[in-house]
C-alpha cells in the first residue's frame, strides 16, 4: 500500500518515514499488517538535509491548501495517510491568513481528498497541547475542555473536530494525536514559542552558545523524537473501535524545569556545554510559556501503551545518540 505523510521533510515528517522504511509494513485498512510499497512525504519545502534515497521513498512538492495536488497525492493506492503538515505556533499568530490556510483549509483538504477514495483510510494528524490554554488545572488530562488562547491552537481544535466527525460518518478511520513538546529537535531554531527548549540542549552540546529566554523555574512538558514516532505507530496500528467517542489521545510527556534541563545538560555534556547559556529573560516568551500546562496526566494514552521517556536524561541521550554528529556538521559548515 502506499502511505502519505504530509510534511514530510519536516522534523517530525522526516522521524516516522525512516522508521516506516525500517519496518516496511503497517497495518492495513482490514487491520493485518501491511506492507508498504510506496512511502510519500509531501511538502512545500525540500528536506534539508537531503533524505537518503531509497526505492519506495519519493519526495512530491506542494501546497497541502490546494485541493487539486492534494487529491492528485491522496490516490487509490493509498492506505494510511500521517498529516503533519503545519505552519508553527508563532507563525500561525503571526500572518492570520496563513495559519488558517494551511492548518484549517490544508487539514479539509487531506480530509476530503481522503474521503473522495471511497476506502475509509487510516488518517493520524498531529495536533497539540496548544488546544489547552487560559485558566488550566495544575496537570491536565484527557477531560480538560478545550480553550485554545493562539489560532494555531484554534486550527488544530478544529482539527481533532473535524476527525472526530469523518470517522464519524466512515469516511475516514482517523486518530489525533496531541503532541507535547518534542525535544531534540534538530537543525536551525523554528519559529515556536518553544524552540527554546531544542536550543538549550542542541547548542551547547554542538559547541555553540544559546540564549535562554526564560527563567530557571519554568516548566515544560517533553516528549523525544523516538517515543512520539512509537507512539504514532501505535495509534495507527490500533483498531478504530478502540477508540470510541473521540479519536483523540492526549500523549504523555515528563514536566522539568529549567533548572533541571539544565542539571542533563551538565551530565551530557559537562560544565564547559553549561557556560555556553546566556540568561536573556524575555518577557513576551516567558508569559507564552508560563501559560502553557505545566503537567500531563495521560491516561488513555497509558492504557493505549504509550509511554513518556523515563527522565529527561533519557530525552537527551536519545538526542546524542540520533543527531550530535549531524548537528555538529551542519554547525562546521556554518
Ligand atoms: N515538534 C513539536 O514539538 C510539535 C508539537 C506539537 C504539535 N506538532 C505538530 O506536529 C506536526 C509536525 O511538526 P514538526 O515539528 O515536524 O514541524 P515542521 O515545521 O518541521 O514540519 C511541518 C512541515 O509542514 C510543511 N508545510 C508548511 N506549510 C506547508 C504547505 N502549505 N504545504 C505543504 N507543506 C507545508 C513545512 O515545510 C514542514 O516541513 C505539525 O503539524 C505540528 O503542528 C509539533
Amino acid at each position: 500500500m502506499k502511505v502519505v505523510i504530509t510534511g514530510g521533510t519536516g522534523f517530525i515528517g522526516r522521524r516516522l518515514a525512516q522508521r516506516l522504511l525500517q519496518r516496511g509494513a503497517l497495518a492495513g485498512p482490514d487491520g493485518r499488517e501491511t506492507g508498504i510499497d510506496e512511502l510519500v512525504l509531501f511538502d512545500n519545502a525540500p528536506a534539508q538535509p537531503p533524505i537518503p534515497p531509497n526505492n519506495r521513498l519519493k519526495i512530491v512538492t506542494g501546497d497541502i491548501a490546494d485541493r487539486d495536488t492534494v487529491r492528485r497525492l491522496i490516490d487509490a493506492s493509498t492506505g494510511t495517510v500521517f498529516h503533519l503538515a503545519a505552519v508553527v505556533s508563532g507563525q500561525a499568530e503571526a500572518d492570520t491568513d496563513i495559519g488558517y490556510r494551511v492548518n484549517l483549509d490544508g487539514t479539509r483538504a487531506v480530509l476530503e481528498a481522503c474521503r473522495a477514495l471511497g476506502t475509509r483510510p487510516r488518517l493520524v494528524f498531529a495536533s497539540s497541547l496548544a488546544v489547552y490554554g487560559g485558566d488550566m488545572p495544575p496537570a491536565i488530562s484527557d477531560e480538560t475542555p478545550l480553550t485554545p488562547q493562539t489560532s494555531y491552537g484554534a486550527q488544530k481544535a478544529i482539527g481533532e473536530l473535524l476527525i472526530n466527525d469523518y470517522s464519524r460518518k466512515g469516511f475516514i478511520d482517523g486518530r489525533c494525536l496531541r503532541l507535547p513538546t518534542i525535544v531534540v529537535r534538530p537543525g536551525r531554531p523554528n519559529r515556536a514559542a518553544s524552540t527554546w527548549v531544542s536550543s538549550l540542549f542542541r547548542e551547547p552540546l554542538s559547541g555553540v552558545e544559546v540564549v535562554c529566554p526564560v527563567s530557571r523555574e519554568s516548566v515544560m512538558a517533553c516528549l523525544s523524537p523516538r517515543r512520539l514516532v512509537a507512539a504514532m505507530e501505535r495509534v495507527h496500528d490500533l483498531p478504530g473501535e478502540r477508540f470510541g467517542y473521540s479519536r483523540t489521545v492526549l500523549l504523555p510527556g515528563i514536566s522539568a524545569t529549567v533548572a533541571e534541563m539544565v542539571e542533563a545538560l551538565r551530565r551530557a555534556g559537562g560544565e564547559a556545554a553549561v557556560k555556553r547559556i546566556r540568561w536573556q529573560p524575555d518577557a513576551v516568551i516567558q508569559k507564552i510559556v508560563d501559560g502553557w500546562p505545566r503537567a500531563i496526566v495521560a491516561k488513555r494514552a497509558e492504557g493505549l501503551g504509550i509511554h513518556a521517556d523515563a527522565d529527561i536524561d533519557e530525552i537527551v541521550r536519545a538526542f546524542i545518540e540520533d543527531d550530535l554528529s549531524a548537528q555538529k556538521a551542519l554547525v562546521a559548515a556554518g
